[in-house]
């Protein structure tokens, strides 16, 4: 079973190509929130059973019934408002994913956890302190996200297929991470040898810049981060 802690949208979204990924039979989203997940749960239900997918996902406000869950995923949590950095919610999620840890501890304590909650490298060392698991218990959601992005710029820069764009983003999720340019092929060809130094250099920018941009045109990233928590969960759970 996979479980989702935070209903909101990016708890939403996850669920939802989780599902479509046909990742687990099982999916359950929990918030504090009295009604959210279980409202997110039927309208993802019906998606579903339109799709004839046989993914049933639960809503719930009670930590308990993530007894047994294989993979669960911390979006639990504030995000960043227009202006803000993802460091500036340190203090306010801080004490939201200890408590969550504390749960899972209790309540799911054989499995691997996915911290998503910003800013995520900080929530990630709390999790691993926290709940004492073992360091390959424990993979924050950010580059994936990151390389999404850096994709997309590479892809438009190109003209290439999104689909043969070879590329990786490590380091911090945050100003500090490390977009690899020089590591980076399009169908098979070095991206150095399509493209400029000055445009290789814009387009790391680019990559690191464009979640607050995408924040203040709508309010938050949801689509994009959803998408790579279910990535992420699906090399998880299928050994990838
Ligand atoms: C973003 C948030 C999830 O990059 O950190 O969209």
């Amino acid at each position: 079973m996979i479980t989702i802690i935070g209903s909101g949208k990016v708890g939403g979204a996850a669920a939802l190509f989780t599902a479509l990924k046909r990742l687990d039979k099982e999916i359950l989203l929990l918030d504090v929130v009295k009604g959210l997940p279980q409202g997110e749960a039927m309208d993802l239900n019906h998606m579903l059973s339109e799709h004839g997918i046989d993914v049933n996902i639960r809503g719930s406000n009670d930590y308990s019934d993530m007894k047994g869950s294989d993979v669960v995923v911390i979006v639990a949590g504030s995000g960043r408002k227009p202006g803000m950095t993802r460091m500036d919610l340190l203090k306010i999620n801080a004490g939201i994913v200890k408590d969550v840890v504390e749960n899972i501890k209790k309540f799911a304590k054989d499995s691997i956890i996915v911290p998503v909650t910003n800013p995520l490298d900080p929530m990630t060392h709390i999790v691993y302190k926290v709940s004492g698991f073992k360091r390959n218990r424990i993979c924050g959601m950010g580059n994936m996200l990151d390389l999404s992005r850096f994709k997309q710029f590479i892809h438009e820069a190109t003209g290439h297929s999104r689909d043969s764009v070879q590329a990786m983003v490590i380091g911090e999720h945050g100003e500090n991470m490390l977009p690899l340019a020089r590591f980076t092929s399009v169908s098979g060809i070095p991206l150095s040898s399509i493209l400029p130094q000055s445009k290789l250099e814009e387009i790391v920018k680019s990559t690191r810049e464009v979640a607050a941009k995408v924040i203040e045109l709508k309010d938050a990233t949801v689509h994009a981060p959803g998408n790579a928590i279910a990535t992420i969960v699906g090399a998880i759970l299928r050994d990838e």
